[in-house]
């Protein structure tokens, strides 16, 4: 089920009991029960997903957290977190009457650590912030999307997010060097030295990290930095079609220091334009955009025009070096999100395919949506570079799962993953099975049930309901 009603059991008894006991326990404004104030905690920012919250902790720091977690474990009233509320698969809306455990006030920077480049910050501080404290210190954060004003580290560390830098430099896990994370009984358990050698038992962070808020709350991270590079380009590619930005990606892999290759289709480009009030990018329009970046030590614009004249199709690209410049350029990308939402209640899919399949996946979900869904409109757009495609389709029933299905399910007879970087929350658990084998899945509960035994952290996210599995 996608839609939930507004609230019917948030004055249910243990609700009662879980908010006297938060009120005698968390200082005075870290707790909110006015229907009024619930609502934005209620819905995600695309409104596909809603629910109900019985009230909203807003604790601000470790200790509150624990406090807020035990009172839950005690009561039996579930809880979910939630960080900037950027989430795409309604992975941190509250569901019947569940606690939101709202973990924005633990937004603290700590000072850099110049000996490692290393940077304490509390879960709560948005991924922009951090960028800016790296910056301050003449190093990077090297980890970005356009959510970055509002989306938080611990939402970012609890879903392993992606983003265009992916390519060059990992996902959120191979920034995190340190956690701190508050388990189901609220203890808490503190990893934060950032030793970059350190076997000692089992990885407990490794295990949070990309649990999407199952199996703990994150309360801080230390992160890994790095230098920031004096030289960055950025180019605007047309090309006729996917097969033709496979080929610019193999091009552009020899140009040092490229760190991005992300996409969008001309359906996408024309819309952004026309919605944003953009200028077309190009003289004449393609099939295909690229946007790629490239981050050196030197200028790397000559070994870029070579890669781009050894194509062995028709291409065109427009360039810049400076700030400003680079952002214009992105902009066609970045207002992606956003100009979809203006059009509707847009269904988004996160897929991650083998390079080689892109082409023939985006042919097959083309035929495929246009047969069983003539009057959806269909925007793709993503990160070329590591195989991640943002399906996005208009138009149709937010309410009809058949969409999902379909897409899902070509993704993973193409050899892909359901989900690449936005998590599997409430909107992809179903289909989990599509690309994850049962012994997988078991091995999955098994560390629910050691973790959170009695299921005080967003029950019903990511796992499957045992009757769903054969999907
Ligand atoms: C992006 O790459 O823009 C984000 O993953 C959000 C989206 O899918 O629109
Ligand atoms: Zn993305």
């Amino acid at each position: 089920m996608k839609r939930h009603p507004r609230p019917t059991t948030d004055t249910s008894a243990a609700a009662r009991d879980l908010i006297a006991d938060l009120r005698r326990s968390l200082p005075s404004g870290a707790l909110l029960d006015d229907p009024e104030l619930l609502a934005t905690y209620e819905t995600d920012i695309t409104g596909r997903y809603s629910g109900s919250a019985a009230a909203v902790a807003r604790p601000s720091d470790a200790e509150q957290v624990s406090t807020a977690v035990a009172a839950c474990a005690e009561t039996g009233v579930p809880l979910v977190v939630q960080g900037g509320n950027t989430g795409l698969v309604g992975g941190s809306v509250p569901q019947d009457g569940e606690l939101v455990l709202s973990l924005a006030r633990l937004d603290w920077i700590g000072p850099v650590d110049g000996d490692a480049n290393q940077l304490d910050v509390g879960a709560g501080a948005t991924l922009e912030a951090v960028q800016k404290a790296a910056a301050a210190a003449g190093l990077r954060l090297p980890i970005d999307h356009a959510a970055r004003s509002a989306a938080t580290i611990g939402g970012m560390v609890a879903t392993d997010a992606g983003g265009a830098l992916a390519l060059r430099h990992g996902t959120m896990r191979r920034r995190v060097v340190g956690l701190e994370t508050v388990l189901a009984d609220g203890s808490v358990v503190s990893r934060m030295a950032g030793l970059l050698k350190d076997n000692a038992g089992y990885d407990v962070p490794a295990i949070v990290i990309g649990s999407e808020g199952t199996l703990g709350a994150i309360t801080a991270a230390r992160l890994q930095l790095e230098p920031s590079a004096p030289f960055q380009i950025t180019a605007l590619f047309g090309v006729p079609d996917l097969r033709g930005a496979l080929d610019l990606l193999r091009a552009l892999r020899q140009v040092p220091g490229l760190e991005a290759a992300d996409f969008l289709d001309a359906p996408c480009m024309e819309l952004v334009c026309d919605r944003k009030r953009l200028r077309d990018p190009l003289p004449s329009p393609w099939g295909v955009y690229v946007v790629a970046q490239c981050a050196a030590t030197a200028d790397v614009t000559a070994d870029l025009a070579t890669q781009a004249e050894s194509l062995p199709g028709p291409s065109d690209v427009v360039a810049a070096t400076d700030t400003e410049g680079r952002k214009r350029l992105w902009a066609y990308r970045e207002l992606l999100n956003e100009t979809l939402r203006g059009e509707g209640v847009p269904l988004k899919f996160d897929v991650g395919l083998p390079l080689a399949a892109i082409p023939t996946f985006d042919e097959a979900i083309r035929a495929r949506l246009a047969s069983s869904y003539p009057d959806a409109r269909l925007y793709i757009y993503g990160h070329v570079g590591d195989g991640n495609l943002h399906v996005n389709v208009l138009d149709v029933d937010p309410e009809d799962e058949g969409v999902d299905e379909l897409v899902l399910r070509c993704a993973a007879e193409h050899g892909g993953t359901i989900s690449a970087e936005h998590g599997i929350g409430l909107a992809k658990r179903r289909y989990l099975a599509l690309c994850r084998s049962a012994a997988d899945i078991r091995a999955m509960r098994s560390i629910k049930s050691a973790l959170d035994p009695a299921g005080t952290f967003a029950p019903g996210r990511v796992l499957p309901d045992p009757d769903e599995e054969g999907i």
